[in-house]
């Protein structure tokens, strides 16, 4: 089945009020729900009531009360159909369902994570638990009443308020919640279970006073500080922000460690992977303490975007990601350095939204159509998603930006929307038209801009050639022209950008170019000499860029722009465009060589004091292999391509290596851990560095030093993921990989560390390296996080081993993702993604893949999730 945009139409009927009762019990719960029903006006009695269900046996069934006759209704695990309703417009319908939460292993609906009870509804679970109009535009206030044993699930959770608790026979107890803000079923939760907290307070910008606490298993309650540290940071800065304020009394996270996501913002109470919370010195990264301050912040954020104002259907799935996306996104980059996160968020982009957009998966930010809806939380509406607010943002200005937000949320507010009302409020406050503009949402593809540029002395010019274009993609075969912000600077001599008098040909207007048209020849006049064009700016607009420039020009931003994420991405083209061609010569049976200049600008760089710790790590940091890969975008030989980055760091690493080591050495302060942005930058650039010491000097020395005298996760994991990645057979390798082993045993999070640093070490041996750890104790196919450390990891990271010339690594993949389907299809098609690019792959490789797709395609009774990615992959 296929559900497409354009038959979207209300619902007949609505529920503005849910009560639910829940008896939890593990193998055997009983939900009651009184639902209060109102047919919309205009809508005749004889009009069926069709409730969604999904595996549901139906117990009771009353209409007001009273029986219905076995002929007036239809229960099937999938819905419940009342062939007609009551002549009044409003009326109770009661049932009673039953559930076995710890035979649940898809993780949706209610189930079961190391005796907590806890319930994952978006996009499509509620109708696990219970018959509903499951869909986003069907909002209600719920009050739910939780009954449970007291001494296993002492702690009973809720959205909304808690308004009511007590003993029951039996060694039994209850609580109720209720939630003021009407809202839709995937927002509804629950917990039940024996948990820790740490416990806090806020008071809003107005007085409200909110009781926080985040809950955790029993002593794991020091690791949770941090994410509580983040969450009131995260609640000021909304408010400072987009004057948003937080409505309920309390505010409560809970950590549960099997978890298909992230994090889920349900209505006052935040469900967490618990990779996402936990976090100390010892045992997480400075990546893990970033992760969390993002993810917590845009659970909080999604309050206002996503929970008071919602989806009307599950099209309009970025208007709340995308816009919340961006929303935690300025969020970090006001807690930490705005252009290390910039050239981070590209990074990520790139690597995972650019590889979806230019293959067989790609779709519009807000897709016309789906066939599972799980399939769609993917990096285009989440992050091109967030670019595409960006824009608006880049295209409007700060102020009617703030002012389109502010209209959005009063307007808004309680309601179901589209996307089109969004984009009407900036619309409406601007002035502006965003028609072509919100092409972006409506039209899948990475637009490719190709630019030169020519100065012409004598008439005072420079002229910039720009086209754009948009390649097919599934969803439009023919593209429009859109409408596209490119930042830019012409930057003289001297490092300063030149004014000019005036320019033609487009819109040129506080330093962007509106590219609108398939090709514009801009002229900029009253320039006296030559100037370097920076084009892009900040990434200003999420599109591929082919820049015509010299390597000298392209040096020369490097060291001169003033925008800093266009020095970095000058740098970074001129790493790829050498090992592009490190690679073509390898392929062709000949020797890597790089540039000179290349060799020695990394140790200018790295001891630039005027630049940010964090910032030289990130300009030091060379392109990974898949980069290279999307870049060269056919035939490729990924073997090739490991072998000219190794060749590169190699020769970077000994070039550069008095440097380097010295730099290594004074970094190493013996400070005591904090995990601020700063100290964790000088981590970052000490981390890189080894990196390249350790290729340069070809010993695991230094390695192994860092990792024995390591006092923070951060230079642990680091050393360690050198020793195994660059020597992989080394004693000292196996040493350290055992020490940690024995060390975190107790420590799912941390040993997952170290099932992602074995699944990443390159070379044809890694697919039995991975099967291999499948078998070790601490391994579990049931457990989301091990999975995606382990097979995830492997896949979509070790670019050798799962790209094994005779096909080894596909038919591992497709066999795993077929032995996991069976109880949770969504991980399973999360992790058959891997196989997206595989028409880019040289010939033998991508008959390899073919086949292990196919193997998978003709599995008998497939999950809806992995036909329709697997078909998907094929067409
Ligand atoms: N809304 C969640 C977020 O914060 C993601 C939940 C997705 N869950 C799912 N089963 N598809 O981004
Ligand atoms: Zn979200």
């Amino acid at each position: 089945q296929v559900f497409r945009l354009e038959d979207y139409g209300p619902s007949d009927y609505l529920i503005p009020e849910t009560d639910l009762t829940f008896q939890l019990d593990s193998a055997d719960t009983r939900v009651e729900a009184r639902l209060t029903v109102e047919r919309r006006d205009g809508v005749a009695a004889d009009r069926p009531l069709i409730l969604d269900g999904d595996g549901l046996t139906l117990e009771s069934l009353l209409v007001n009360g009273a029986p219905v006759a076995e002929s007036d209704y239809e229960a099937t695990a999938d819905r419940l159909v009342l062939r007609s309703t009551p002549p009044a417009k409003r009326f109770e319908l009661t049932l009673v369902t039953r559930t076995d939460p710890s035979a649940n292993k898809a993780l949706m609906g209610l189930y079961v994570s190391n005796g907590v009870f806890c319930t994952q509804c978006e996009a499509e679970g509620f109708r696990r638990i219970t018959y509903f109009l499951d869909r986003p535009d069907v909002l209600s206030v719920y009050r739910v009443c939780l009954e449970a044993d007291r001494k296993t699930a002492p702690l009973l959770l809720s959205n909304g308020n808690p308004t009511d608790s007590g003993e029951l026979e039996h060694g039994r107890h209850f609580a109720v919640w209720h939630d003021p803000h009407p809202k839709p079923s995937y927002l509804f939760a629950l917990v039940a279970g024996d948990l820790g907290a740490v416990h806090d307070t806020f008071t809003t910008a107005s007085g409200r006073d909110v009781t926080l606490a985040i809950y955790v298993e029993h002593g794991k309650e020091a690791r949770a500080t941090y994410a509580m540290d983040a969450l009131k940071r995260s609640m000021r800065w909304d408010e400072e922000r987009f004057g948003r304020e937080y409505d309920l009394d309390v505010f409560n996270i809970v950590a549960v460690s099997d978890f298909n996501m992230g994090a889920m913002e349900n209505k006052g109470l935040n469900i967490f992977n618990d990779k996402y919370v936990l976090a100390d010195p010892e045992t997480a990264t400075d990546m893990d303490f970033a992760n969390i301050e993002a993810i917590i912040a845009h659970e909080y954020f999604h309050n206002w975007t996503g929970n008071r104002i919602t989806c009307r259907d599950w099209f309009q799935l970025c208007l709340k990601e995308g816009l919340t996306v961006y929303r935690d996104h300025e969020f970090s980059a006001d807690q930490r350095s705005r252009a290390v996160k910039r050239i981070a968020e590209v990074r990520t982009l790139r690597a995972h939204q650019f590889p979806e957009d230019q293959g067989p998966l790609a779709h519009p930010v807000r897709p016309r159509r789906y066939r599972e809806i799980n399939n769609f939380y993917t990096a285009t509406v989440y992050e091109k998603g967030s670019e595409v607010v960006r824009m608006i943002r880049t295209l409007l200005g700060a102020d009617k930006f703030r002012a389109g937000m502010d209209l959005y949320f009063e307007r808004h507010d309680g309601q179901a929307v589209t996307i089109e009302d969004f984009v009407r409020c900036f619309e409406e406050v601007s002035g502006a038209d965003l028609a072509q503009f919100a092409l972006w949402y409506h039209q899948a593809g990475t637009p490719n801009i190709t630019a030169s540029g020519r100065y012409n002395g004598r008439a005072r010019e420079f002229t910039l050639e720009i086209e754009q274009s948009v390649p097919p993609t599934p969803s439009e075969a023919r593209k429009r022209l859109m409408h596209i912000p490119l930042a830019f600077g012409l930057v003289g001599s001297n490092g300063e950008d030149m004014t000019f008098d005036g320019a033609d040909g487009a819109t040129v207007e506080d330093g962007v170019i509106h590219v609108r048209k398939r090709k514009h020849v801009i002229r900029f006049k009253g320039i006296g000499a030559r100037p370097v064009v920076s084009l892009n700016r900040g990434f200003s607009a999420p599109v591929t860029l082919s820049l015509e420039a010299s390597a000298e020009d392209r040096m020369f931003l490097a060291r001169h722009d003033n925008d800093l994420f266009s020095r970095w991405q000058a740098l970074n083209t001129l790493f790829t465009e050498a090992l592009i061609e490190a690679t073509q010569r390898i392929r062709g049976g000949k020797e890597a060589a790089f540039p000179d200049e290349l060799l020695a600008y990394p140790a200018e760089i790295a001891s630039d004091e005027t630049l940010g710790a964090a910032y030289r790590a990130q300009a030091l940091t060379l392109p990974a292999e898949a980069d290279i890969a999307r870049e060269i975008g056919s035939s490729i030989d990924p073997d090739a391509i490991h072998a000219a980055i190794s060749g590169l760091r190699e020769a970077i690493g000994s070039q550069c290596a008095g440097t380097f080591g010295e730099l290594h050495e004074a970094l190493d302060s013996g400070e005591t851990f904090t995990p601020d942005a700063a100290s964790a930058g000088r981590r970052a650039l000490r981390n890189v560095l080894l990196d390249y010491l350790s290729a340069g000097t070809g010993t695991p020395e230094h390695a192994t030093r860092q990792f024995e005298t390591a006092d923070n996760m951060t230079a642990m994991a680091a050393a360690l993921a050198v020793l195994a990645h660059q020597f992989p057979h080394s004693p000292q390798t196996a040493q350290a990989l055992a020490q940690f082993e024995e060390r975190y045993r107790g420590n799912p999070l941390v040993l997952d560390k170290w099932f992602m640093v074995q699944a990443t070490t390159p070379g044809p041996d890694a697919v039995e390296r991975v099967r291999g750890l499948m078998a070790h104790e601490a391994f579990s196919l049931a457990n989301p996080n091990r999975v995606r450390a382990l097979i995830g990891t492997f896949a979509s990271a070790n670019q050798t081993g799962f790209h094994r010339a005779d096909g080894e690594g596909y038919r591992f993949l497709a066999e795993t993702v077929l032995a996991i389907e069976k109880d949770n299809p969504q991980l399973a098609a999360r992790l058959a993604i891997a196989f997206r690019s595989w028409r880019s792959l040289e010939k033998k490789r991508q008959e390899h893949a073919r086949e292990a797709l196919a193997t998978i395609s003709q599995a008998k009774e497939l999950s809806r999730d992995l036909r329709d990615i697997v078909e998907r992959t094929l067409a």
